[in-house]
Order: C-alpha cells, then structure tokens, then sequence
C-alpha cells in the first residue's frame, strides 16, 4: 500500500493516519522505495500530460526542471507517450541526468539559450507542450519557443517568481495557458486519481517508468536531505526508509 498522510501526522514518522481515500494498492512488483517516489509527481504529470494537455505521439514535449522530481517523471511519462522530449536543467551533472533518462535533447539552461534550441530541434515550429514547473522568466522565455496549438502547462514556481500571462500574446501565437493542481482532484474528482493509478502501475510494470531515486536515507537524515533539496543539491526523488 502508498498512502498520502493525513495533514498534522505527516509522513515522516514510524506510524501515521491517512483517510481511507488516500491509501492505493501497489502490486508485489513495485518496491516501496518506487511506490513512494511514484505516486505525488507521476500523478501530476499524467494528469497533466494527458488530461490538460492531451499529449498525442510525435508531438514535442518540453520540460524544464527535468532533472527534478516532477522533471524526471513528466520525461519518462512523455516518452511513454510517443513524444519527442527536450529537457532543461542547470549545470552538467544534471544534464548527464537528462540524458541517463532517455531525452532526445538535453539542455543546460545555463550555457545555452533554450529557446533558440527548441526552434532549432523543431524546425522552427516550438515546442507542442511545455511542462513548467519554474515559472518566472522560464515561463516568459517558454511563450517565444511554444507552438501553434500549444499548451504551457504551469505546474510550480520553484523560480520565485509567479509570471504574468501576456493573453494577447496567447490569442496571437494560439496557444494555450493551462493551471495544473492535482492535490484538487483529489478532493474534486478522486475516481480519476485512482483511475490515474492503476495506469502508472500499469506503464511500472511494463517496464515504461521507473521512478528516479537519488539518495536513500534514514528518519534522522531526513533534515540534511530537505536542506539540500532546498539548495536544488539533489536530483530525481529522495526516499526516507525505515
Ligand atoms: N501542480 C502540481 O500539482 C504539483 C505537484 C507536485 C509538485 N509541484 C511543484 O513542482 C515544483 C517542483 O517540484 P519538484 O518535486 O520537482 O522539486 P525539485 O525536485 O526540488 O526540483 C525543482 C527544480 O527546480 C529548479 N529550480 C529552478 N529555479 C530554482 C530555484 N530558484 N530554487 C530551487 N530550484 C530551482 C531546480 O532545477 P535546476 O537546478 O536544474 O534549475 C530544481 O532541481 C514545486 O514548486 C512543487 O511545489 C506541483
């Protein structure tokens, strides 16, 4: 079983509460260590990537952050969606990350400029969605390399920055803006996050995802590893096991 923990007992601890909706089966196959790397940002990117964006085979996918813990999964789920995946991170470590996790083009957004890069690797056309959980000036710079028919996905605003949304320029260029909140599904439409579930058992057991899991630690560690999280030290998803 996985279970997301009632908010106040929180899940790093021996024993903790979770109402009954929040507990989804995992099948022998699946180690703890995955079912627990899964389940927040796989869902996220499934919803996002097919719910809101309705990504279709051969379009290009965009994902920036991709060496993160929402990143690396949106990269596995696009590529199990038939789509052409360019990713961004910062600095060389993480783009060896990238390209461990399959991506057709990996980018460190510190050397070069991703826009000219997207264009480049598209023929000039942008990319068809873009996943975006930074936000800020990467939000700004994603409307110059998104598509006719696009979709920027907002998924998080680890840049510090909320970007303002040009619609002019979206009526313009013809695409689309789309707010991704899956903690609401849960509340609002909880049969799609179990419906979303058994899917990403599924693509686990055909071997199409498997959660990237950087660091190991135990209950005591887990200070020292939030705080390199923080200070964007990490990559893929640290796991805290008893
Ligand atoms: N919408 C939803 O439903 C949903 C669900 C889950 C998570 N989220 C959000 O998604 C975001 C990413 O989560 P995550 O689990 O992937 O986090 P993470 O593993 O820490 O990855 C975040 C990445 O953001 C990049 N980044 C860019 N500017 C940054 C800055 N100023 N400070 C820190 N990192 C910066 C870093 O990559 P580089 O070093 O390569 O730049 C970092 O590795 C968070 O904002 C989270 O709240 C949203």
């Amino acid at each position: 079983m996985l279970a997301i923990p009632s908010f106040g007992g929180g899940g790093f601890t021996e024993s903790t509460t979770a109402s009954a909706g929040a507990v989804f089966k995992v099948p022998d196959s699946m180690p703890y260590a995955a079912a627990a790397a899964l389940h927040v940002v796989y869902q996220t990117g499934h919803l996002a990537l097919h719910r809101s964006a309705n990504i279709r085979a051969g379009e290009t996918l965009l994902v920036h952050a991709g060496a993160g813990g929402v990143g690396s999964a949106a990269i596995q789920l696009g590529r199990a969606a038939g789509a052409r995946v360019v990713a961004t991170a910062g600095g060389p470590d993480k783009v060896e990350v990238l390209q461990r996790l399959g991506v057709d083009l990996a980018l460190d957004y510190r050397e070069h400029d991703f826009v000219d890069a997207v264009k480049e690797f598209t023929d000039g056309r942008g990319a068809d969605v873009i996943y975006d959980p930074v936000g800020g000036d990467t939000y700004d710079r994603s409307t110059k390399c998104i598509a006719f028919e696009g979709r920027i996905l907002i998924i998080g605003f680890t840049g510090g920055r909320f970007a303002e949304a040009r619609t002019n320029h979206a009526l313009i260029k013809n695409y689309s803006i789309v707010g991704v909140h899956w903690a609401l599904y849960n509340i609002l439409q909880p049969e799609r996050v179990r419906a979303i579930h058994d899917e990403l058992v599924a693509l686990f057991e055909a071997g199409q995802i498997d959660p990237l899991i950087s660091e190991r630690v135990s209950l005591e560690e887990v200070p020292a590893a939030l705080s390199r999280l923080g200070s964007r030290g990490t990559y893929g998803k640290i796991v805290c096991e008893l």
